[in-house]
């Protein structure tokens, strides 16, 4: 199983970006927690960030190509902006859970509202960096129940 960890703007700087809100790990403690959690599962994790919109629904478009089983997405600000990354979302048409790390409901209105959110399989919000876990616990999960 191969499960491709997406992140957007402004998370390479988790660490030193707003600590209260994001926490203290830094995009790359995230990431190796992720690799080591999915090898002790017999499974795989592309990790992969970009500041750019089109960068991550080329990205999306390659995990289709790339035979990926599931997406774990949390892409940032986008998430409240972009129609580009729902379409790519449905054109793959792979299973994807959308994280945030803070809770966006308990935050500015304009947070309130995500493109992604209702074609996700699952939403994680508010539990800080344990969201990815949790996500990639519901992806392996799922995708070991769908093949069997
Ligand atoms: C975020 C929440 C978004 O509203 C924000 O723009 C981010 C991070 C989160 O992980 O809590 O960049 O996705």
């Amino acid at each position: 199983m191969k499960v491709l960890v997406l992140n957007g703007p402004n998370l390479n700087l988790l660490g030193s970006r707003e600590p209260a809100i994001y926490g203290s790990q830094t995009l790359a403690d995230i990431e190796q927690q992720l690799q080591q959690h999915a090898a002790d599962h017999n499974a795989q994790v592309r990790c992969q960030q970009s500041n750019h919109e089109g960068e991550l629904v080329s990205m999306i478009q390659q995990a289709a190509q790339d035979n990926i089983d599931a997406i774990i997405i949390n892409p940032g600000a986008y998430a409240h902006t972009s129609v580009a990354i729902r379409d790519a979302l449905l054109a793959v048409a792979l299973p994807f859970y959308e994280v945030h790390l803070s809770n966006p409901h308990a935050r500015e209105p304009f947070r309130h509202h995500s493109y992604l959110a209702d074609i996700a399989r699952g939403v994680i919000s508010g539990c800080g960096a344990l969201g990815y876990h949790l996500a990639l616990t519901a992806a392996l999960t799922h995708c070991r129940a769908a093949s069997q």
